[in-house]
């Protein structure tokens, strides 16, 4: 993404957000000093994206300890906003074994957020190496510079592929019910001159089984010890199509995604949104007035579906278990 946008930015005891819901029509930023505001943030997906929302909730904690705010309680409130992402369980519980003092939390968020735009050039030059020149893939929701505040996880993949010289187009699922592919994915392949088309998420089914797609590429919010990944809903089906048609699924994330203490995907938590989301579009209500909606924001596709899981360390291959452990460990050790 061009430097003149960016996701979050701090500077000067200020956290300053870009406010996705505006995009991609709009451009306009919320700034706050105060941990609630990027909470707020968080809950109505101003900021959004596993890894972006770690990101924030470490800047918000550092605004906590410039104010003197009690970080375990300034802790507590920002991982309640978004249940399913462990990014930000991870940035927050990493925050909270930093100093406690202005300047250290300070830069120990600054390095989480480096660390990040490290790992996002790893996962998409390993992300790349799977997409082969002249391929059509498809995506879901969105997993670009906007979701991860460095280059981005499974678009990373495509845009580095693209960087390479290799073609590339990307057919783009809108996403339902917030449309973070058509209004986010999209704007972001458009800025960087990547071919691509928005298709609705109901055509994904059939393209992929007439040959349309040849790879998916998909980010996580939590992956489990054994593999099973919790993403944007309607990854799991197309996760059932790309298998049903011999189409390899590749999950994009880096290893703070991974929650080791959780052992499948039974055990991890699917955030449940608001009706209104799926019961009105654009703020005006579409379906009957006595309907009622039933709205999780993500699923979970089993590890049995995932052709590989590509990480900063390295492309992981089934079976999940154990190259999942070593690569946590080895993130641990460092
Ligand atoms: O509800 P969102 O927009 O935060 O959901 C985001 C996703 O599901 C992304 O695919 C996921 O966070 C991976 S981002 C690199």
């Amino acid at each position: 993404m061009p430097t003149d946008v960016t996701p979050v930015t701090f500077a000067g005891g200020v956290l300053r957000i870009l406010d996705q819901r505006a995009l991609p029509h709009d451009v306009r930023y919320i700034e706050t000093r105060d941990p609630a505001g990027v909470a707020a943030a968080i809950r109505t997906l101003a900021v959004r994206g596993a890894p972006l929302i770690g990101i924030a909730a470490a800047y918000a904690m550092a605004l906590g300890a410039r104010r003197g705010d009690e970080p375990a309680a300034t802790a507590s409130m920002l991982v309640a906003t978004r249940p399913t992402a462990v990014n930000l369980r991870w940035a927050v519980e990493r925050m909270l074994s930093a100093g406690r003092d202005a300047a250290s939390a300070e830069a120990e968020a600054a390095r989480i957020h480096d660390e990040q735009r490290a790992s996002d050039a790893r996962c998409g030059e390993h992300g790349a190496s799977l997409i082969p020149d002249g391929a059509t893939v498809l995506t879901h929701c969105n997993t670009g510079a906007l979701a991860t505040g460095g280059g981005g996880t499974a678009l990373a993949a495509i845009t580095t592929a693209h960087a390479q010289g290799k073609r590339v187009e990307v057919l783009v699922d809108e996403t339902r019910p917030l449309l973070q592919g058509a209004r986010l994915t999209a704007w972001e392949l458009a800025r960087a001159g990547i071919p691509h088309r928005v298709i609705a998420d109901g055509a994904a089914a059939g393209i992929i089984a007439r040959g349309g797609a040849a790879a998916i590429l998909v980010g996580a919010d939590r992956i489990a010890a054994n593999g099973d990944v919790a993403n944007k809903v309607g990854t799991y089906g197309l996760a059932l199509a790309a298998r049903a048609h011999g189409v390899p699924m590749y999950v994009v994330a880096p290893v703070s995604t991974i929650d080791a203490a959780t052992a499948s995907g039974g055990g991890i938590d699917i955030e449940q949104r608001d009706e209104d989301e799926v019961l009105a579009f654009a703020g005006s209500r579409v379906a009957a007035d006595r309907s009622r909606a039933l709205n999780p924001a993500f699923d979970v596709t089993p590890a049995a579906l995932v052709t590989a899981i590509v990480t900063e360390r390295g492309i992981l291959r089934p079976p999940y278990g154990a190259a999942i452990a070593s690569a946590t460990r080895e993130a641990v050790a460092r």
